[in-house]
């Protein structure tokens, strides 16, 4: 649910932190601020501050910070809906939900889409689905796998559903809103599914959120109609099946296109199967198998539009906390139409076998290239030795080393050495990363070190931080800002965010403040943005200041190319040593 920034305004400005935190933490004042024990880490003196001016707080101590609502969260173990509830009942202000009559809608509409479920179920097992059963029975469904999907038949009348939507007390609108009807151009409604195999989709709390249907034989029109975005469903975060394969309890999922795939693979026993609705896999989607699985088998249609597809979703999956798999099937279009020709026995073998990422990215890069070609040879070797650099296993990487070098007659050791360049490239550049994240640290300031590199990179974050933290306070410095800098001067992801943030609500003419912000922003720049304001809270930035540091940010230079192992490493225990002497 997305909550308006109005609200979250109101809210804050109706939930003082001083007053939210006291009820935890006893609070002394100490000037504009307010100093605490830390309620996040044990410590015995205090340095756990309050900010009334920013309405945050922040820890020096173990680097928590952020806004009422992130306290509140962390605090009670929230989620943000809940720690939204939570404030919002403590002041008395309704929800946004129950202020729109958005529940009421929501509920409205699975109770047509339950009521639509049994309707179809019935008239499948009545006289005018004989057909329907007929053609599932053909397609090899058998009974129980019926039952297990609620599949059902919607007939070839024009008003059957309506009509019986209407006798149990439901508008027209009504049944608009839940795609279950459309209106004609006459002003009547009518059912949008006629005449197809129904298929509900079903949610992980047993609700139908909605429909896809199947045309029979040789009727026209399109193969499938699913539901389009409803009140309580998004097609781009829908999964087919995702019910039954969660209660499979298996920690590996598998990945089909189509409702057919899904319901055959579960039909022979694979009941972790689950599909998209009818549209490219989509970020959310990745989300949700990942909150479910720990490894997935990408297992699409074996055509071209399939393997396409299959690439698509292996690097949406790479950035997600998923192994992933990819089954590669020959001699069948579709999971579907290898089970019933090969059997489940043999689509076992096919999962067993499936390739790790790995297999299918090399054959990929490979067939980019002619390998009897020496120029072209040496491109796939240097770009398949930076991919197994990104491998943690030696005895891996020297299998696949060897496999490169029969494949392509190369000498394996030549393999080696570039294998090795690729892979202290690829260390330089996490070093580079780890860096970055080290300067996170509020600490890392306080760290004698005069290795070029940090101080660059220091200086250019501290510039960064400086530059937003005054825009923050005081919102007519953006105009100094915006003519000389860009987004993309601000190197620091964090500090670009929040940059980027300003930015969108300045030019719109609204004010950008800490508790509109901390909202839009990732959680880490927004427990960052804490941190900076805890560290400037008694200094004052000046116009002047700030053009100072537009001149350091835009002069200081950054090589990637010299963050060496050593400096992070020195510099992390550098940070130890002093967290130490804290104690
Ligand atoms: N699809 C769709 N609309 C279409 C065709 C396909 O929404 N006109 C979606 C459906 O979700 C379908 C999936 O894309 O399940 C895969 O399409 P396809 O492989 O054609 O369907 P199958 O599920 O294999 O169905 P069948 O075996 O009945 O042909
Ligand atoms: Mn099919």
């Amino acid at each position: 649910m997305a909550i308006p920034p109005s609200y979250i305004q109101e809210l804050t400005a109706r939930n003082d932190i001083y007053d939210v935190v006291s009820r935890y933490v006893s609070l002394k004042r100490a000037g504009r601020l307010y100093k605490g024990l830390c309620p996040f880490h044990n410590e015995r003196s205090p340095s756990f501050m309050i900010y009334p001016e920013t309405q945050s707080y922040y820890c020096f101590g173990c680097g928590a910070g952020g806004d009422v609502i992130k306290f509140v969260m962390e605090m009670n173990s929230l989620s943000y809906i809940e720690a939204i509830r939570f404030l919002a009942q403590s002041c008395g202000m309704p929800m946004p939900e129950e202020d729109d009559g958005a529940a009421k809608v929501k509920s409205r509409v699975l109770q047509m889409n339950k009521l639509a479920a049994q309707f179809f179920y019935r008239s499948l097992n009545s006289d005018a689905g004989r057909n329907a059963r007929k053609y599932l029975r053909d397609r090899q469904l058998s009974d129980k796998t019926i039952v297990n999907f609620g599949l059902g038949y919607a007939d070839a009348g024009w008003q059957s559903l309506t009509d019986y939507l209407k006798g149990k007390g439901f508008s027209e609108d009504e049944m608009v809103s839940a795609y279950l009807a459309a209106r004609g151009k006459n002003g009547r409604v009518y059912d949008i599914f006629r005449d197809r195999v129904m298929f509900p989709i079903i949610d992980l709390r047993g609700n139908v959120i909605a429909f896809g249907g199947r045309i029979m034989g040789d009727a026209s029109g399109p193969k499938y109609l699913n539901s389009s975005d409803t009140p309580v469903f998004k097609k781009s975060n829908g999964l087919f099946a995702l019910n039954l394969a969660k209660k499979s309890g298996k920690d590996t999922f598998i990945l089909a296109e189509g409702y057919m795939d899904v319901i055959a693979m579960h039909q022979a026993g694979f009941n972790n199967a689950v599909a998209t609705l009818g549209t490219a896999l989509t970020q959310q989607q990745v989300k949700l198998i990942s909150d479910y699985a720990k490894r997935v088998v990408i297992s699409y249609d074996s055509d071209e539009a399939g393997q396409k597809a299959t690439r698509r979703a292996m690097e949406l999956f790479s950035k997600a906390e998923v192994s992933v798999r990819v089954l590669q099937m020959n001699g069948a279009k579709d999971p579907d139409e290898f089970i019933k020709k090969y059997g489940r026995q043999r689509f076992q073998m096919l999962i067993d076998q499936s390739d790790s990422a790995l297999d299918f990215n090399l054959s990929k890069l490979k067939s980019q290239y002619d390998i009897s070609n020496p120029e072209q040879r040496v491109e796939y070797l240097t770009k398949a030795c930076d991919i197994l650099a990104t491998l943690n296993n030696a005895i891996r990487q020297d299998v696949y080393c060897t496999r490169l070098a029969n494949e392509t007659g190369t000498d394996k050791a030549a393999i080696k050495l570039q294998l090795e360049r690729a892979r202290s490239k690829k260390r330089r550049i996490q070093n580079y990363q780890k860096e970055k994240e080290l300067l996170k640290n509020p600490l890392t300031r306080n760290v004698k070190a005069d290795w070029r590199q940090k101080e660059s990179t220091v200086q250019k974050t501290f510039a960064q931080q400086q530059i937003v933290c005054a825009i923050l306070r005081n919102n007519s410095l953006y105009d100094v800002v915006k003519n000389r800098l860009t987004a993309k001067n601000f190197t620091d992801g964090d500090m670009r965010a929040v940059y980027t943030a300003c930015q969108d609500l300045l030019e719109s003419g609204q004010a950008a403040d800490y508790s509109v912000l901390a909202h839009s922003l990732p959680q880490q720049a927004a427990q960052t943005l804490a941190g900076i304001f805890a560290r400037n809270a008694d200094i004052i930035i000046t116009e002047k200041d700030v053009l100072m540091h537009i001149e350091n940010l835009l002069t200081a230079k950054l090589s990637q190319r010299e963050a060496g192992e050593k400096s992070v490493e020195e510099i992390a225990r550098r940070i130890e040593l002093l967290k130490g002497k804290k104690k």
